[in-house]
């Protein structure tokens, strides 16, 4: 699916650029442009980067989830 339709980003592309490291939609708009034109992508491409660097997570850490990672640890 086309996400910023300015610079012809998908949203593997932006999927992509999670994997390979940008931890944020500033990072991913320096790698692939997603957002640096009109802007009017920008809520769109942040809503992928957010899906998914949790989704990123999800893999590093399958056992937890997203709620028991936002829990505190008590000892
Ligand atoms: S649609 Fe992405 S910058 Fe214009």
């Amino acid at each position: 699916m086309l996400v910023c339709h300015c610079r012809g980003i998908s949203d593997r592309q932006i999927r992509r650029a999670v994997k390979n490291g940008c931890s944020s939609a500033r990072e991913v708009a320096r790698e692939t442009g997603a957002g640096m034109r009109c802007g009017g992508c920008r809520s769109n491409v942040k809503a992928v980067v957010n899906e998914a660097l949790a989704s990123e997570l999800a893999k590093s850490a399958p056992g937890e989830t997203m709620l028991e990672m936002a829990l505190p640890v008590e000892g």
